[in-house]
């Protein structure tokens, strides 16, 4: 089953704007000294957010980069868009590997949460830019 670039990136959006609210509430969950319930909601959302990079993000950016005309400014977004977006993935990462005792506590956790989330928005914020530019 072939399935076009279009139709897998209006997937995307709906699964993006699913997490963003998921993780707004992960966020308040946090602000409000809930954090092992934030743990729980962040250890789903970031799975989920990986699935859709393996099934949804990179096939069409192959898809993509095979079948359409080479476009400076959206390869460079797209390079910043996975370079933010790598960041959240390996900051999750860390942030479980610090919690299992894995790694040390850093001395400032709540930052490093703050640029997990910063990297998070960069991402997503560009992600609707090439969208635009995809279904334009
Ligand atoms: C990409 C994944 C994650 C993001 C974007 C994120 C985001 C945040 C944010 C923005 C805060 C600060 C809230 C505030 O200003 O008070 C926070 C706090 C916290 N998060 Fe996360 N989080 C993530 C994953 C996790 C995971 C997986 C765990 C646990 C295993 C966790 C545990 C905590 C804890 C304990 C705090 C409180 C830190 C403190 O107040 O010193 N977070 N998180």
């Amino acid at each position: 089953m072939v399935v076009d670039v279009r139709t897998l990136t209006v997937a995307n959006l709906i699964i993006q704007l699913l997490l963003v609210m998921i993780i707004s509430g992960a966020v308040y969950l946090a602000k409000n000294r809930e954090t092992g319930r934030h743990c729980t909601v962040m250890n789903i959302a970031a799975p989920v957010e990986i699935a859709a990079v393996a099934a949804v993000m990179f096939p069409s950016m192959v898809g993509y980069v095979l079948h359409e005309e080479p476009r400076l400014v959206f390869y460079l977004v797209m390079g910043i868009h996975h370079t933010f977006g790598i960041s959240a993935i390996m900051l999750w990462i860390y942030i479980n590997l610090v919690f299992r005792g894995i790694m040390t506590m850093p001395s400032n956790l709540r930052t490093v949460m703050k640029l997990a989330l910063a990297s998070w928005m960069s991402s997503l914020v560009l992600g609707l830019f090439l969208l635009i530019q995809v279904l334009s």
